[in-house]
């Protein structure tokens, strides 16, 4: 199901969230990458219908978003930054109550309970109570309460933050799986969460759109900005000071170190391949900003 925004702003009092975004977004894993206070979470719940816009269009599957929240709302899963679920209930009732409200009959409620639970290995604790889960089973269950009713959008928040390194990467590979057939929206201001998985990535800072466009195009920015250089110890805090570092490593006693820079730094740098990491700090640096929307 395809999501288009159109001219989209939204104002909380005096304060501009979101600024005239237009893009459009298909079927697939689309990465919705920037910093915190981007305005990530606010046009996440402005296409989940939980805040209304202050100007311009959403368009889902077709129907506009304001038009017929309902029909969105049933096509529709989230997964929301914060959870708040009811610790008290075990896994199968907290199913069981979303699948309520989100109108399923009690019969295809517990067909497909029993279905999610093992699709996202929770059906051995589906009798614990939710408040004993770790942060990597509250994912999982966040995940199956979203496909209840079978969505053909599903929205994600944020969803790697509180997740250990193999938790993370099982919830990456379970949204990769799911976006096969669906438009999933992943928002996230970690990189290496769509570095694997994403068709079509945009960049959000400070309410404005500045990239949108698949993860090759948004490396691109950064290419021939990307250098290697070796500096001793000291040397560090004045050249994290003067350039856009984006990784460092000890060697041997001296640090190497991975700048995002439009000349040679310091005339001894050697030239490297560009990474998704980067062609982000580019985007955000403004570097290159006459292709950023191409
Ligand atoms: N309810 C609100 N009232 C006023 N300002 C808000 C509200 N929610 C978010 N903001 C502000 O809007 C901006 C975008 O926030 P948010 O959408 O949460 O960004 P992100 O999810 O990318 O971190 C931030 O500056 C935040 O402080
Ligand atoms: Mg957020």
């Amino acid at each position: 199901m395809d999501v288009k925004i159109v001219d989209l702003v939204k104002d909380y009092g005096k304060f501009r969230a979101l600024d005239h975004l237009s893009f459009q977004i298909s079927k697939g894993m689309f990465g919705l990458l920037g910093p915190n206070g981007a305005g990530k979470t606010t046009l996440m719940r402005i296409i989940t219908t939980l805040l209304p816009v202050t100007n311009g269009q959403v368009i889902i599957g077709g129907v506009d978003l304001m038009r017929d929240p309902g029909f969105v709302r049933k096509n529709l899963g989230y997964i929301p930054q914060d959870f708040g679920f009811y610790k008290s209930l075990n896994a199968y009732e907290l199913l069981d109550y979303v699948g309520s409200m989100k109108g399923l009959s009690r019969k295809e409620r517990r067909h497909q309970i029993t279905t999610l639970l093992e699709q996202v290995n929770l059906t051995r604790d589906a009798k614990r109570r939710v408040g004993s889960y770790s942060g990597g089973m509250k994912q999982r269950l966040g995940i199956a309460q979203a496909l209840l009713g079978n969505p053909q959008l599903i929205v994600v928040d944020e969803p790697t933050a509180g997740l250990d390194p193999e938790e993370r990467i099982r919830f990456r590979n379970l949204l990769t799986h799911l976006s096969g057939q669906r438009t999933v929206i992943l928002s996230t201001h970690i990189v290496a969460d769509i570095e694997a998985s994403c068709s079509a990535v945009a960049v959000l800072n400070r309410g404005q759109l500045i990239f949108s466009g698949t993860p090759d195009a948004l490396v691109q920015q950064a290419k021939d900005r990307v250098w290697q250089l070796e500096v001793e110890p000291g040397e560090y805090s004045q050249i994290e000071n003067t350039f856009k570092v984006t990784s460092s490593r000890a060697m041997n006693g001296r640090l190497q170190m991975r700048l995002v820079a439009d000349e040679n730094p310091l005339g001894r740098s050697t030239p490297i391949e560009a990474g998704l990491e980067e062609g982000y700090m580019a985007v955000m640096a403004g570097v290159g900003n006459e292709a950023a929307h191409a």
